[in-house]
């Protein structure tokens, strides 16, 4: 089994450029697959989830072909899928199957979608439910307290508009709703309890789909989308393990190109920044839909703080990393309302909880997020992956700040969203 082994590190520094983003990545495959002509793809995330995206719309007979650095997608139309030989295994990637699920919900064929033992355990029902309200048949593997999981068997069926509430601030039943509702007749509306990150109403306007927003809540009209040209910006939940890097490390000081600048991402840099990380954004442009930045980050002085409430979705993915910094910083972190980090790749709190106590940190376990009480330092440790791409990466970055040697096991993980995150960090330590 793959195991890295770090030592700490002092200063960090270099110029770094982070593959595209991996949400992004996702919808210009989906998207540009249901659009009609051709969408070329700059930048795209090669990692293990992303091409379990493509694997998938070739079997719903779309032509996909790298062409020198670009993806090109052949898009065949809303009525333009055919039905798959055979089940369509979706591995680790939460976004694929949900995303996907909504696609599938609205096709004249069934399919079936299988999933890995992480991914067979995450929930389904937050989909199901509305995805059926709209029309849909879906038969799923029943768990407790009426959970539904992988693998799944849709049957497509014309389908109605719904306006929908999620219970859930997610972008992934969002978006299942939004990419379903391009199938049905008249207005989808989805509404959410707190914002989410709105890439698919982004990709879709860009697309020419008839969609709009205001506050918390999109509504889409069923109509053809256009392939178009996408230039996917670096993905900033990657960038986020070098800002804390150098967040934490004396004498370091990063500059990140064309990350991401998502509004509805960028929680992250104000959370670093209120724990006292330094970062400058420069050169903020607009490519395409979504906006981006090189970010400059240099370390602070580091103070713990209280992380709850509306922000949490934005910040879901970066809360182990968070819970790194924590530990370094003086004071009392408080992580509330983050009950989603159970039913990740991972349960992302106990699985950094039990890591963090290996090397020395001051962290407890809640019921929905951690409270962790900074020490001066932590010292180096054999921690486990669990088979979480974050939670490793993040431990990286813990043992980059414990004295003496950190292994962290099972860590070919990475690949599923940062192929190439150990020769980054090479680039630029001393
Ligand atoms: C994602 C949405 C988030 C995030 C995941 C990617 C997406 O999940 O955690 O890594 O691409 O839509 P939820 O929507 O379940 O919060």
């Amino acid at each position: 089994m793959k195991k890295i082994v770090v030592k700490p590190t002092e200063e960090l520094k270099g110029v770094i450029t982070l593959p595209g983003d991996k949400s992004i990545s996702h919808r210009a495959v989906m998207i540009g697959s249901i659009a009609r002509g051709i969408t070329r793809v700059r930048n795209f995330l090669d990692s293990q989830d992303c091409r379990r995206t493509i694997n998938a719309f070739r079997m719903l007979g779309i032509n996909i072909r790298k062409d020198k650095n670009e993806l090109i997608v052949e898009g065949r139309g809303l009525k333009g899928l055919s039905k798959p030989k055979g089940p369509i295994y979706l591995g680790n990637s939460g976004t694929s199957i949900r995303l996907l699920s909504g696609i599938l919900a609205g096709q004249k064929f069934s399919s079936r979608l299988r999933a890995d033992s992480s991914l067979s355990k995450r929930p389904m029902k937050r989909i199901i439910d509305p995805l059926k309200l709209m029309g849909a048949e879906i038969r799923s593997t029943p768990g407790l307290r009426s959970e539904c999981y992988p693998p799944l068997e849709i049957q497509g069926r014309e389908l109605r508009s719904i306006k929908y509430n999620t219970k859930l601030a997610s972008a992934q039943v969002k978006s299942a709703i939004l990419l379903a509702g391009l199938f049905g007749r008249g207005l989808t509306k989805v509404g959410e309890p707190a914002k989410s990150r709105d890439h698919t109403e982004r990709m879709l306007k860009f697309f020419g789909a008839d969609i709009s927003v205001k506050d918390k809540t999109v509504s889409l009209r069923s109509g053809e989308l256009k392939g178009r040209s996408v230039d996917i910006p670096g993905d900033i939940s990657s960038a986020a393990f070098f800002l804390a890097a150098a967040g934490l490390n004396k004498g370091s000081s990063l500059k990140l190109c064309s990350v991401g600048l998502n509004p509805t991402r960028t929680a992250i840099l104000d959370v670093l920044r209120q724990m006292g990380v330094r970062i400058k954004i420069v050169n903020r442009h607009s490519k395409n839909f979504e906006p981006r930045g090189d970010v400059i980050v240099k370390k602070g002085t580091l103070r713990g703080i209280k992380i709850s409430g509306s922000i949490i979705p934005g910040i879901i993915d970066e809360i182990p990393l968070v819970m790194v910094i924590a530990s370094l910083a003086k004071g009392r972190t408080v992580i509330e309302d983050a009950g989603e980090l159970r039913v990740k790749e991972t349960d992302r709190i106990s699985s950094m909880v039990s890591n963090l106590k290996i090397l020395g940190a001051d962290i407890k376990e809640s019921k929905d997020g951690a409270l962790i009480q900074g020490v001066d330092c932590l010292s180096g440790g054999r921690v486990k992956s669990f088979g979480d791409h974050r939670t490793a990466m993040s431990m990286v970055i813990a043992g980059l700040n414990a004295k003496g040697k950190t292994v962290i096991e099972n860590t070919a993980c990475i690949d599923t969203s940062f192929p190439g995150f150990m020769d980054t960090f090479k680039k630029i330590s001393s």
